[in-house]
């Protein structure tokens, strides 16, 4: 990977391509294959470029008037067409010779995705298909914006989508996938590095499109089991003043909190808010004063988000549901 990244930090070094987000550095066996195809890509492109360049130059600057209508002709179909069809076709074998590879099947979990104005629900050990029309539980453990797979697993990620067009995208792992309204579509994650790896939307869907992150987290097994163990659990905390606040101001209509009243399915589940590291789809790390914030204000931080604003509520209520929701591990 070093003539990667010294040709990235020579190419690409002001550009935001770089970071934990980029398709540059690969922890996944897809996204490994992609960076391959897009060097080969590369290099038949620009040896495209060189010759048709080249002979264009050579014809009409070099010495254009020793050239008969003839020779210039063969220039024409064996150096523009037929080098031209070659190296395409050369690429285009190339491409299709990976497919077989990458649509091994899964033989690790399968975790239920559902990509919604503006965030992810996701949903461990689901089986067979996921509902794909809104607020129908996909089944399975519920969770939101963040993921965790195994190391060294074929992860099957099902795809969906209740409302509009969304992509789902983790650079580093693999290529992107549509998540499509009334179809479920198939992805595979295999990484081949634990971590914490970025992923957004890839497809334009509304007004916080920008802002529709999420986490995918590359454990190990054993830490895999018991992270989507702990995550099928109630809440940990079920009487405190902040639950009391939440369920008052109607919080529980969108949100739920297994364990507790709160039994909301429009945005997401928050029964494990705080073992996941951001809150509002990636957009601001999990702490007590981010929580307070989004709530009092989540158009401000989030244009175009869903959830509306609590800023009526006084300072100190606020943070008694920031507190209660920053105690859910
Ligand atoms: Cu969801 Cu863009």
């Amino acid at each position: 990977m070093t003539a990667t990244r010294l040709a990235l930090s020579t190419t690409f070094a002001l550009s935001a391509c770089q970071g934990s987000q980029t398709a540059f550095d690969p922890a996944g066996v897809e996204a490994e294959r992609v960076l391959t195809l897009f060097w080969i890509m590369l290099a038949g492109g620009g040896a495209i470029w060189a010759v048709v360049v080249g002979l264009g130059f050579y014809a009409t600057r070099v010495a254009p008037e020793q050239h008969s209508e003839k020779a210039g002709l063969r220039l024409i179909i064996w150096g523009g067409c037929g080098f031209t069809t070659i190296v395409l076709a050369a690429l285009l074998f190339w491409g299709l010779k990976m497919m077989p590879e990458l649509r091994r099947p899964a033989d690790g979990p399968t975790v239920a995705v559902s990509g919604e104005q503006f965030w992810w629900r996701v949903a461990y050990g689901v089986e067979g298909d996921p509902g794909v029309v809104r607020n129908l539980p996909m089944g399975g453990v519920p969770s939101a914006n963040e993921i965790r797979i195994p190391l060294g697993q074929r992860t099957e990620i099902l795809l969906s989508s209740p409302d509009v067009i969304h992509s789902f995208w983790v650079p580093q792992l693999a290529g992107k996938m549509d998540a499509i309204p009334g179809r479920v579509n198939r992805l595979i994650l295999e990484p081949t590095e634990a971590g914490v790896f970025n992923g957004a939307c890839a497809e334009f869907c509304g007004t916080a499109h920008a802002q529709m992150g999420f986490r995918v987290v590359v454990v190990s097994e054993s830490e895999f089991e018991a992270y989507v163990q702990a995550q099928a659990e109630p809440a940990a905390v079920v009487d405190s003043a902040g639950l009391d606040l939440f369920l008052q101001n109607g919080c529980a209509a969108c949100h739920s909190v297994r364990g507790t009243p709160a039994d909301g399915d429009v945005g997401p589940d928050l029964t494990h808010l705080a073992s996941r590291r951001t809150i509002a789809a990636g957009l601001l790390p999990t702490t007590e004063e981010n929580i307070a914030a989004f709530i009092a204000s989540p158009d401000h931080l989030k244009p175009g988000v869903e959830m509306p604003a609590f800023g009526m509520l006084p300072n100190e209520q606020i943070a008694q549901i920031a507190a209660w929701l920053g105690s859910l591990e």
